[in-house]
């Protein structure tokens, strides 16, 4: 049990104004927030927990063709207007894209990014299996000067670390998803998390937030080593340059 002994549980103030570039707090375009007060009550997890600002990032995939960059900024007025000032934390958009057969689509129309220099795209694929044109994909984008964000690479049950070596070599950068260091996902993809974190091939951590439920819990049972945490911090502060 010597290596157990050796992780700790993150400080309550670990996460004090911090942003949250991945999340699921757009209501009613997704799998994720259904509706207004649940998209309220989710920001005002977020503030609970320290965050001082969220990235709503609605996916974009053939699962939910109506998604289209026009709809997402129509849905993403009216929240902005219903909630007016009520608001717990700073909100901005941007988007989560599938490597599907509608992707090429949403990059005619322009994606939603992540950064201040709109050029940092969070892609994902399906957790089985990646598209087989999705290497060509993300190398047509790059021609166009975007930089792909690959969200949460340890969910991915057919990538080894001999492809996330790939993935780093060729330049994309991969984002943590908090709560699989937390087994939210699964004993594998935690404990490529943990692999992944301590090797530093992350550059951004994300809640991918969904829903509420259980998520302060899953925070307060992640034991990171002491290389584990300083890089956290290193994601964290990665996190506030968006
Ligand atoms: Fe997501």
């Amino acid at each position: 049990m010597l290596f157990g002994l050796l992780r700790s549980s993150l400080p309550s103030e670990f996460f004090e104004g911090a942003c949250d570039m991945h999340s699921h707090l757009l209501p009613g375009v997704d799998d994720g927030f259904p509706d207004f007060e649940k998209a309220m009550e989710g920001l005002s997890l977020m503030k609970e927990l320290g965050y001082a600002k969220v990235k709503m990032t609605p996916h974009f995939m053939k699962d939910f063709q109506e998604n289209t960059r026009t709809n997402i900024e129509t849905q993403y007025k009216s929240f902005l207007t219903q909630a007016g000032d009520s608001l717990p934390v700073e909100i901005s958009l941007g988007g989560e894209y599938m490597l599907d057969s509608c992707f090429m689509d949403r990059f005619e129309e322009g994606f939603l990014t992540l950064d201040r220099t709109h050029s940092m795209v969070l892609c994902e694929t399906s957790y089985m299996n990646a598209d087989p044109m999705a290497r060509e994909m993300v190398y047509k984008i790059m021609l166009k000067g975007y930089q792909p964000v690959i969200a949460h690479p340890e969910r991915y049950n057919y990538a080894s670390m001999g492809l996330y070596n790939r993935w780093k070599e060729r330049d994309y950068m991969l984002q943590l998803n908090l709560l699989s260091l937390a087994g939210a996902y699964g004993p594998p993809a935690k404990a490529k998390a943990h692999q992944l974190l301590k090797a530093g091939m992350y550059d951004y951590v994300g809640t991918d937030l969904h829903r509420v439920a259980n998520v302060d819990s899953m925070i307060a049972s992640i034991r990171l080593s002491t290389k584990e945490r300083d890089q956290l911090e290193i994601l964290l502060e990665n996190n506030k340059t968006l």
